[in-house]
């Protein structure tokens, strides 16, 4: 019978053979954009399924309490190597000025106090159509109505059993978050050539990429 791979081994497997193409050098500029005149000193940060994006060293330098939370503990260990910050290591959590890096699976962390703002930048694509329910489920646990969210995210041509990325209908993220009382609006919408061999072989030539927010700017 032919194995079927979890998604954290497949996520695994990326990490492992170094094709993170969703890995960027510099700060996303539509975050910085979108933050740059909101005030995030002592706020708390929550950045989901965060890779090892040097997103995170933005929100520090705006005086934020970072909680990033990553599966793939290498990734976590390069975040910190790579940008020379010292780290104390307690379990699977890495502490730092300011910076909360958790090494675990999404489903396993909780929080006693609602996030102020989440950044979520190609967390939701990682989920395919039936495990998604969960993954808004869980996110409604750990902000509430008054925390200011940036949500990015992709629809594609492709059919729902493509991915990662995973297409997502902007109205299915609309709908889940108006279920926690969040009203989202878009941000930013932009059609992009599908520049990727495995999309392209699956006909998906363009994709739209697209943004939400809940605060209006
Ligand atoms: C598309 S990448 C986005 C990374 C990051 N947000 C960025 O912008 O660079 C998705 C990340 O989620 C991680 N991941 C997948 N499933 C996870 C889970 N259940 N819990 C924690 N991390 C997970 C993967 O290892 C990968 O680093």
């Amino acid at each position: 019978m032919e194995k079927t791979t979890t998604p954290l081994e497949f996520w695994s497997q990326v990490w492992d053979e170094g094709t993170i193409r969703f890995h960027q050098n510099n700060y996303n500029s539509e975050m910085v954009k979108y933050f740059k005149d909101i005030d995030l000193k002592g706020k708390s940060v929550l950045i989901p399924l965060a890779g090892k994006t040097k997103d995170i060293l933005f929100f520090l330098e705006k005086g934020a309490h970072v909680t990033a939370i990553e599966f793939w503990e290498p990734a976590v260990i390069s975040f910190f190597e790579e940008n020379n910050i010292p780290y104390k290591k307690h379990g699977y959590s890495f502490f730092a000025d300011n910076l909360t890096f958790h090494a675990m699976d999404f489903f396993n962390f909780t929080t006693e106090k609602p996030f102020d703002v989440l950044f979520d930048r190609a967390s939701q694509v990682v989920f395919n159509r039936a495990d998604r329910p969960r993954y808004y489920e869980h996110i409604s646990k750990l902000i509430n109505q008054r925390s200011i969210l940036l949500l990015f995210s992709i629809d594609h041509n492709g059919s729902f059993d493509y991915g990662p990325p995973h297409k997502i209908p902007k109205a299915e993220i609309i709908t889940a978050y108006k279920k926690m009382g969040i009203t989202l609006h878009t941000n930013s919408e932009n059609i992009e050539v599908a520049t990727s061999d495995k999309m392209q072989a699956q006909g998906i030539m363009s994709l739209t990429a697209f943004t939400l927010i809940n605060v209006n700017s």
